[in-house]
């Protein structure tokens, strides 16, 4: 039988994941575009990330996004379409798009995921929006209509989302701009206070997946190439792990701290669900060794880690695509334009 062409997607600062429903297959590649001389794309996604910090001078390469919004909306629809034509080579002429979107967002923030799909392969698409909390606690199996109260942390790459959900609906959520990436940030800043060494933010994300583990005393070092600030020149030196970790407990302290805030601003009643049910760990920073048992001790609530880790968001949308039920409740038009009877 005919099936619709249906896709979920996630527009990550550090990765796009586009779920193919009728192939059922996921494609997740680095959000980055590669420009040269300000209009020729040389590259797109991964192969972007390739030059990323090799580029010459007159190559750019970029992350359409911040803090976990639309920055560039041109060059998002680039690398879209790009992706789209990996993850299904045969594109219908109307297939069904549904994004997943931060909770509070204007209406700016909103037309700009209609407009990055209004032209080419896309124009006749049809784009439909889903809240991100909402899609991440289908995926963890959270009953959004009958909670009486459930806290989902996503720390993603460039933003953290914070939601608390109870009465059947997301009734907090804040977005923080931190994540992988400010780590990254600091691990480049501490390499240089203590070693001497400007390091790249591709090293400094390999050197937490190498050393990055919040609560282990084991001491580790890693060759990393830099340029010494010393002498100014190329420099191949020794990272120690307690120079990574100290870059990453200070980021996820502040992370930490946020969601202590949030908690506070929780209604008591939905609080103590929390306390007692424990807090949902979830993005691709949640693989960060450690890091829940660490936030259950300074905040003293259990913690709860996703395995889906940087997929949650994904699969959330995959189970609502999936049925009708929970498209109609949490799907809504990109447009404003059709009312959902509802929602
Ligand atoms: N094992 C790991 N340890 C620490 N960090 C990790 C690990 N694996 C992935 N990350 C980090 O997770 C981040 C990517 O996660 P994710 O895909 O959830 O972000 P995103 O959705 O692209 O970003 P955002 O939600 O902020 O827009 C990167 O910063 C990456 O370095
Ligand atoms: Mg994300």
């Amino acid at each position: 039988m005919f099936k619709k062409q249906q896709f979920g997607i996630d527009l990550g600062s550090d990765l796009i994941k586009i779920y193919n429903v009728r192939k059922n297959t996921l494609l997740k590649e680095k959000n980055m575009i590669a420009v040269m001389d300000k209009d020729t794309y040389l590259a797109i996604g991964n192969d972007a990330y390739e030059m990323y910090e090799k580029n010459p001078k007159n190559v750019r390469v970029m992350i359409p996004m911040s803090e976990g919004m639309i920055a560039d909306t041109g060059s998002l629809e680039i690398i879209l379409y790009s992706l789209f034509r990996k993850a299904s080579p045969h594109l219908s002429k109307s297939p069904e798009l549904y994004f997943a979107v931060p909770t509070d967002m204007t209406q700016i923030e909103k037309r700009a995921y209609y407009m990055l799909t209004r032209n080419g392969a896309f124009q006749d698409c049809r784009v439909f929006l889903i809240n991100r909390p909402i899609a991440d606690a289908i995926a963890l199996g959270i009953s959004v209509k009958n909670t009486k109260g459930e806290m989902i942390v996503n720390i993603g790459a460039q933003s953290t989302e914070i939601s608390v959900i109870a009465d059947s609906r997301v009734i907090l959520s804040r977005v923080l701009p931190v994540g992988g990436f400010t780590i990254d940030t600091e691990i480049v800043d501490s390499v240089r206070r203590y070693h001497q060494l400007f390091i790249g933010m591709r090293t400094a994300a390999r050197l937490k997946l190498a050393m990055g583990n919040i609560e282990e005393e084991k001491r580790e070092a890693r060759k990393a190439m830099g340029i010494s600030s010393v002498t100014g020149l190329p420099k191949e030196g020794t990272v120690v792990s307690e120079v990574v970790n100290k870059a990453v407990l200070s980021v996820i302290d502040h992370i930490g701290e946020d969601i202590r805030s949030v908690l506070e601003r929780t209604p008591p009643q939905v609080r103590s669900e929390i306390h007692k049910n424990g807090f949902y760990l979830l993005g691709g920073t949640s693989s960060l060794p450690g890091i829940d048992r660490y936030l259950a001790e300074t905040l003293e609530y259990p913690v709860l880690l996703s395995r889906f880790t940087d997929e949650g968001t994904i699969h959330g949308l995959q189970e609502i695509i999936a049925s009708k039920d929970l498209t109609r409740q949490w799907a809504y038009p990109a447009d404003g334009k059709k009312k959902k009877k509802k929602r």
